[in-house]
């Protein structure tokens, strides 16, 4: 069965074998791109542990419940942080395309484990370091560009905090879902991210054009902010699989 390249439909019901799954291009993520820390150390004990997580399908099903969690708390931020008059076709896009992952993945969860489910406790990985992480680094971009448009912005600004955050937020999760697709290709499971990986990308194209045209400190920002990111993963990531472990 052909592999649809339609980035608005992403391919959990795609009927191929992992074996042309393996043979489907997936989105190349431009190195612009890349997250700041691209040493395989960061990536080694989370592919360690999805690995593991792929071969039991009830640890999978938590994990990708979180996942679908992740996806609704970043839906529900940009409904209540961008939600007004000036809310552009992109910001809608996204949010449509965001709530659809968070469903993407509960659905994908809902079959790994054969019954229903919800956000409820048991349900998902408690993860207070998640919150920790993407809190510091909501506050430390908002420090830096501030939370709302200067006075004499242009009618359609968009704030640069919502820009910048989401932006960066998308560069790990397009590192992420790459690293865990190569996992689900390798545990050959049918699960394929490939239209996510799409979407994902095609918010960074969108969110980093807005930024190239309102704010001309862009290329140096957002370098500065992917460091930022990855030192604040570096220190999320042990913590989150060691409360993993413990669960
Ligand atoms: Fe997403």
């Amino acid at each position: 069965m052909a592999y649809s390249m339609n980035p608005l439909n992403p391919s959990f019901d795609s009927a191929d074998s992992p074996q042309d799954q393996t043979q489907a291009q997936i989105q190349a993520v431009p190195d612009r791109f890349a997250p700041a820390d691209t040493d395989p150390f960061a990536a080694r004990p989370l592919a360690d542990y999805l690995m593991e997580v792929c071969r039991d399908d009830g640890r999978h099903a938590v994990f990708l419940n979180t996942v679908s969690l992740l996806e609704h708390l970043g839906s529900r931020k940009i409904m209540v942080s961008q939600s007004g008059p000036a809310m552009g076709a992109a910001t809608l896009q996204h949010l449509a395309e965001e709530t659809r992952h968070a469903w993407f993945f509960r659905r994908a969860a809902e079959k790994a484990g054969g019954s229903p489910m919800g956000y409820l406790p048991g349900q998902i990985l408690s993860a207070p370091a998640a919150a920790m992480y993407l809190g510091r680094l909501d506050a430390a971009i908002t420090r830096q560009v501030g939370r709302r448009p200067p006075a004499d912005a242009p009618a359609g600004f968009v704030p640069l905090a919502y820009l910048y955050v989401s932006s960066i937020v998308e560069v790990r999760a397009t590192w992420f879902f790459h690293l865990y697709q190569d996992i689900l290709l390798k545990s050959g499971a049918a699960l394929n991210l490939k239209g996510v990986i799409a979407e994902e990308i095609g918010h960074l194209e969108d969110l980093t054009a807005t930024l190239a045209v309102q704010d001309p400190l862009y290329p140096q920002r957002f370098e500065e902010f992917k460091h930022l990111e990855a030192r604040l993963f570096r220190r999320f990531l042990p913590q989150l699989l060691d409360q993993t472990e413990r669960r």
